[in-house]
């Protein structure tokens, strides 16, 4: 049989189709825009994001044998705040995951109602990007869309929303709202009377890889599909892209180098951080998972080269980097203010260390090894926690630069392990479709059969060494300018 898997992602959907031994029979991707109303704020219509997935479901199709479709299932941009009025009307445009508009909302949480609190509730804190401190922003400023909520969703449920009628969400991507008893897998009575909401609200939680419906009758004629076609529930999508790349069970890793960059570690069981620098979520597979989430990763690749150096050759800008672990000039990568580790939407992205004789490829290479250095303090509070790995899995779009794959392995000192499918989330939405239909058992069964390693990069000691004595050194800037990114935002 055939299955759809959706990446809902930031900068456009990318869809996948698949059959049950991970063959890839074709894969679209249909861009949308992004809205920055005010600086640091981020925003897309729902609409657009539904547009595009249709268009992309009917172009990955057309030269299918659509009677072999028997699942849909959507993982995708996490947090993103999706209100409904009383006629299923959206009310405003989302407000994205990398959003820093909920400062004060944050604040409040975080120090009034207190980060103790929060973490017993939801067994994390918050930060701008959650879904809970936008509800509280809305009822602060745009009273009048507020008192009109009647649906509240992630992005991709507003997908399989209107794909089969099902008002639903998995357990992976609620974690991400603040709004989830993560440990316990349902809404957090205290969370939602703080925050003024009320469960019928909220929509019901499935597991990723449970059926929520079947695909609606007149859409399924539009699309030429079986009105048999089951939706899954889906993920989140760094949960999605984790059972893309086989990131399941205990203790295993994958790092996702896309507009955000993450770190994400399975576990059997649920587990929080202390520090709080990392998400406690639960996972895909039915566990749970620890993640670190930075806010600029491949964005500030794409930024530097097509913004600032009006360039799409990428391969060329790197082509030109020759000397790694050795370069002088460093670079912070808070584009967007950060979140993991830092929790400040008030961070900004910095050059340092320029001289006279810095390069245009000297400082192509420091926005690769800032996004670099910034992953590896990821890793070192997931290591305070216990964790200890000798290897990661690695996906995005950033991982497709072997230059960026060589830095990350070295500066993170482990094996870094290319999948065959470098797909990610819409393979891992397309694999939860696969368990909801029934032909694998569980999650893990299906990444046992279809996720295969391709290559891998090793470390070498020289520019481990290299690398380790940067960033000693790149871990003194951000504390240094801290107080800077305070008072320049204060403006
Ligand atoms: C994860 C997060 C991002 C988005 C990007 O917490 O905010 O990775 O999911 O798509």
């Amino acid at each position: 049989m055939l299955y759809i898997g959706i990446d809902l992602g930031t900068s456009a959907v990318k869809l996948i189709l698949m059959d049950e031994n991970g063959k890839i029979h074709n894969t679209v991707s249909c861009k949308y825009p992004i809205f920055y109303p005010h600086s640091g704020w981020s925003e897309q219509n729902p609409e657009d994001w539904y547009n595009q997935t249709i268009k992309g479901i009917s172009e990955l199709t057309a030269d299918a044998d659509k009677t072999r479709i028997a699942g849909i299932s959507c993982g995708g941009q996490m947090h993103g705040l999706v209100i409904l009025d009383e006629n299923d009307r959206v009310i405003r445009p989302a407000i994205l995951w990398n959003d820093g508009r909920t400062a004060a909302e944050t604040d409040y949480l975080n120090n009034v109602i207190g980060k103790q609190k929060l973490s017993q509730y939801t067994a994390n804190i918050a930060f701008s990007g959650f879904t809970a401190p936008k509800i509280l922003w809305l009822k602060n400023n745009e009273p009048e869309n507020y008192k009109r909520i009647r649906k509240i969703m992630l992005p991709k449920d507003y997908i399989a929303y209107k794909l089969s009628g099902a008002f639903c969400t998995d357990y992976s991507d609620a974690s991400g709202m603040l709004l989830l008893d993560v440990k316990n897998r349902r809404w957090s009575k205290e969370m939602c009377s703080i925050c003024g909401v009320d469960e019928s609200q909220l929509p019901k939680l499935y597991e990723s890889y449970e059926k929520v419906g079947n695909i609606l009758p007149g859409l399924a004629k539009q699309l030429g599909l079986s009105d048999n076609v089951i939706i899954a529930a889906g993920a989140g999508d760094n949960a999605a892209a984790a059972i893309g790349t086989g990131t399941v069970g205990n203790g295993r890793c994958n790092i996702s180098l896309g507009t955000s960059g993450t770190i994400f570690i399975s576990s059997d069981s649920f587990r929080v951080d202390e520090n709080n620098a990392l998400h406690s979520f639960a996972h895909a597979d039915g566990h749970y998972h620890l993640m670190g989430c930075m806010l600029s990763a491949a964005a500030c690749n794409k930024w530097w080269l097509e913004e600032i150096l009006q360039t799409n050759d990428y391969s060329a800008e790197q082509s030109r980097i020759k000397n790694l672990g050795e370069n002088h000039v460093f670079f912070l990568p808070y584009l967007m203010g950060e979140r993991s580790p830092w929790n400040n939407p008030s961070a900004r992205g910095t050059f340092t260390g320029l001289t006279m004789d810095s390069s245009r490829a000297d400082i192509t290479q420091a926005v690769l090894e800032g996004v670099s250095f910034a992953v590896r303090d990821m890793y070192e509070f997931a290591k305070r926690t216990g964790v200890s790995l000798s290897s990661t899995m690695i996906c995005g779009g950033g991982a497709k630069s072997p230059l960026w794959r060589k830095m990350i392995t070295n500066i993170l000192n482990m094996r870094v392990d290319v999948p065959v499918s470098e797909e990610g989330p819409s393979m891992g939405a397309a694999m939860l479709a696969m368990v909801a239909c029934g032909e694998y058992k569980t999650v893990d069964e299906a990444a046992q059969a279809i996720v295969k390693v391709a290559k891998s990069e090793e470390p070498d000691p020289e520019l481990v060494k290299k690398y380790e004595a940067r960033y000693q050194q790149f871990k003194t800037i951000y504390p240094a300018m801290k107080e800077v990114f305070g008072i320049i935002s204060a403006q």
